[in-house]
C-alpha cells in the first residue's frame, strides 16, 4: 500500500503537527448574566455550572476568565423592574450599566460587551415596543440606540444588537457617532434563528415572550441565503463583527458566511446546546468534556473565529497546558 493516512495519526506530537483548527481560550467571549443586588451568585437551574451575578460577582468572575486565557464578556441584564417600552435598559444606574462599570475598573484589560436588546426589560418580553399585538421595528430602533449610548458612556468597549430588528445597526451606528463613541465597536447577531435552543437562556433571563413567539422579527431555520443577505445588510450597516446564531444546528451557515465575508465571524453556542451536553452528563451518557472540546473545534472548523459560549471557562481550564 502505498498510501497510508494512519501514519500521520499514530504518534501524539504527529497529530498535533497536522492539526488542522485551533483552539484557544482567546476565541471565547463568556456571556454573564448580571443582576441587582450584592454578592449574589444564583446558580441557574437549566444550565449547570452559570449562575445570576451581581456586580461585584460578574467582575469576580471576569477576572477569573481573564486569569484562564478569556479576553471578553458579554453582558445580559436581569433588571429590578420591567414595563412595556423596557425603560431600565438605557438607564445610567441599570444593572448592565453598573456592571460594565465595575469589571471594567476591576479587569481593566477585558474586553466588555454588551448585548443590545429589549426583551430583558419589556414585561411583554418581546424584543422591541408592541403596536397592538405586533413588534414596531422602527420606534424599537430608536430605543435601541439608547441603550447602545447608555452601555458605550458606561464604558463597554463593544454593543451587540440581538434584537433581529431591520436598520438596527445602522440606527446605532449613528447615535454612537453622533455621541462621540466613534470606538465603540458593533458586533452584529446578523443571523439570529427563531430557535428552540434558547429555552435555557429565557428561564435564566427571565426574557420568554408572555404571549406568541419571535417569529415576526428572527430568522426561519429553513433559510440559509436568507443569512447572507442578513450578513451583508449589517456589514454595509456598518457592523465590525458579525454572527451566527445558533451554532451547531446551523455549521453550514457559519461555513457559507465564512466564504462569503471579510469581516471576523462569530457563533453563539446557545444556551440550549450547553443545558443538552450538561444534561447528558449527569446521567452518565457522554463524556462531558470530550464532547464539549468536540463541539467548539467543529464550530471553529466551519469558519468562526470567535465563539460565545457557556463552556468559555471549563474549555479554558480544560486547554491549560495542552499545546
Ligand atoms: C435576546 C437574546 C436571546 C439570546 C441572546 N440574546 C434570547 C432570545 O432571542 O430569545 C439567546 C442566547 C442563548 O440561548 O444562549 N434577544
Amino acid at each position: 500500500m502505498l498510501i497510508r493516512p494512519r501514519r500521520l495519526r499514530r504518534i501524539p506530537a504527529i497529530r498535533e503537527m497536522v492539526r488542522e483548527t485551533s483552539l484557544a481560550p482567546n476565541d471565547f467571549i463568556s456571556p454573564l448574566f448580571v443582576s441587582c443586588g450584592k454578592g449574589m451568585r444564583e446558580p441557574i437551574g437549566s444550565m449547570p455550572g452559570q449562575f445570576r451575578l451581581s456586580a461585584e460577582s460578574a467582575a469576580q468572575e471576569a477576572k477569573e476568565l481573564w486569569d484562564l486565557g478569556v479576553p471578553a464578556v458579554i453582558l445580559f441584564g436581569l433588571p429590578d423592574t420591567k414595563d412595556a417600552i423596557g425603560s431600565r435598559s438605557w438607564a445610567k444606574d441599570g444593572v448592565v450599566q453598573t456592571a460594565v462599570r465595575e469589571i471594567k475598573e476591576k479587569v481593566p484589560g477585558m474586553v466588555v460587551i454588551t448585548d443590545v436588546c429589549l426583551c430583558e426589560y419589556t414585561d411583554h418580553g418581546h424584543c422591541g415596543v408592541l403596536k397592538g399585538t405586533e413588534v414596531d421595528n422602527d420606534a424599537t430602533l430608536e430605543l435601541l440606540a439608547k441603550q447602545a449610548v447608555s452601555h458605550a458612556e458606561a464604558g463597554s468597549d463593544m454593543v451587540a444588537p440581538s434584537d433581529m430588528m431591520d436598520g438596527r445597526v445602522m440606527a446605532i451606528r449613528k447615535a454612537l457617532d453622533k455621541e462621540g463613541f466613534q470606538q465603540t465597536a458593533i458586533m452584529a447577531y446578523s443571523a439570529k434563528y427563531a430557535s428552540g435552543f434558547y429555552g435555557p437562556f429565557r428561564d435564566a433571563a427571565d426574557s420568554a415572550p408572555q404571549f406568541g413567539d419571535r417569529a415576526g422579527y428572527q430568522m426561519d431555520p429553513a433559510n440559509a441565503r436568507e443569512a447572507l443577505r442578513e450578513i451583508r445588510l449589517d456589514i454595509d450597516e456598518g457592523a465590525d463583527i458579525v454572527m451566527v446564531k445558533p451554532a451547531l444546528a446551523y455549521l453550514d451557515i457559519i461555513r457559507s458566511v465564512r466564504q462569503e465575508t471579510l469581516v471576523p465571524l462569530a457563533a453563539y453556542n446557545v444556551s440550549g446546546e450547553y443545558a443538552m451536553v450538561k444534561a447528558a452528563e449527569q446521567l452518565g451518557w457522554i463524556d462531558g468534556k470530550r464532547v464539549m472540546l468536540e463541539i467548539l473545534v467543529s464550530i471553529r472548523r466551519a469558519g468562526a473565529d470567535l465563539i460565545l459560549t457557556y463552556f468559555a471557562k471549563e474549555a479554558a481550564k480544560a486547554l491549560q497546558g495542552r499545546r
